[in-house]
């Protein structure tokens, strides 16, 4: 089983021909309303491509219809962790893709920035084979799973922010884009041990064991918007982890995983099944 500790938001996803500098203001040709949030989407991805999963996380009063968690219960996803916080709103983001499929994303938090963890989200954390974690819940709620966790552990240090020595102590691979990757090495906090997985658009990905790098190309893909990319790839590797693969194995599949949802608009949309993941692999191999 995979437990994935993270966030859920409302998504306002607006197409523009050029993302707007600051002070500018630009027309959108539509506007699509769906679920993201890195945590939610990560655990979709790995659900989506057959793993069991389990996910931790909080809405607020204002998710009483319980769209947002339905949403993830309709993928099989176990939500008897998920918590709602009366004082707060549920999380909120702002996406703008531009026509070359690359985006802005501003987060509202919400009842993300109050996720912390219950009896029963410790007792699956204990019983879980990979524990998925992110950054857009509270640090202290990241250490705490990482430290309950006996599997192994899967940081995506997203989005970019310094993370303390003693937490990346309990993390066994931490998976990051390029500039995430700059923030994490430029705070000297990366250890010797852990695994480092680099996610780096059309180039591929990179993993990084002992010092030592290994390449992965990406398939040749018509890049449609590349929200949810990442998240793919983080619960696509989890997936593949959780099936007993080897890191680099993992990152292969991952990273046809999140090409593929590169040429679709939107996030979880975007997210392939394993068939698919299957027939590219088998195209491009
Ligand atoms: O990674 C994409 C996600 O980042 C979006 O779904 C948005 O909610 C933000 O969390």
């Amino acid at each position: 089983m995979i437990v994935v500790v993270g966030s859920l938001n409302l998504d306002f996803v607006a197409t523009v021909e050029q993302l707007p500098n600051a002070g500018e203001t630009v027309l959108s040709s539509s506007l699509l309303r769906v679920d993201g949030g890195k945590g939610g989407n990560q655990a979709v991805a790995a659900a989506r491509l057959g793993a069991d999963v389990a996910f931790v996380g909080a809405v607020g009063a204002d998710d009483d219809d319980g769209d947002l968690v339905q949403s993830l219960v309709s993928e099989g996803i176990d939500v008897s962790a998920v918590s709602v916080i009366e004082s707060e709103v549920s999380g909120v983001a702002w996406v703008t893709v531009d026509s070359s499929g690359r985006n802005t994303i501003i987060v509202s938090q919400g009842a993300n920035r109050q996720l912390v963890l219950n009896d029963l989200a410790r007792d699956l954390l204990a019983q879980a084979n990979v524990v998925l974690l992110q950054l857009e819940i509270p640090l202290a709620t990241v250490a705490e799973s990482a430290d309950i966790a006996t599997g192994v552990v899967i940081l995506n240090a997203a989005p970019a922010a310094a993370v303390p020595a003693d937490v990346l102590e309990h993390i066994n691979i931490v998976i990051v884009n390029e500039e995430e990757r700059t923030m994490l090495e430029s705070s000297g906090t990366l250890g010797e041990n852990t695994v480092v997985v680099a996610t780096l658009g059309h180039r591929g990905s990179s993993v990084t064991i002992d010092g030592s790098a290994h390449h992965i190309d990406a398939p040749n893909v018509s890049v449609v918007d590349t929200t949810g990319a990442g998240d793919t790839f983080c619960g696509a590797f989890a997936q593949a982890i959780d099936r007993g693969r080897g890191t680099v194995d993992a990152a292969e599949w991952a990273t046809v995983a999140g090409s593929i949802a590169t040429t679709r608009l939107g996030a979880r949309t975007a997210m392939p099944s394993a068939d698919e993941v299957y027939r590219l692999l088998a195209e491009t191999s």
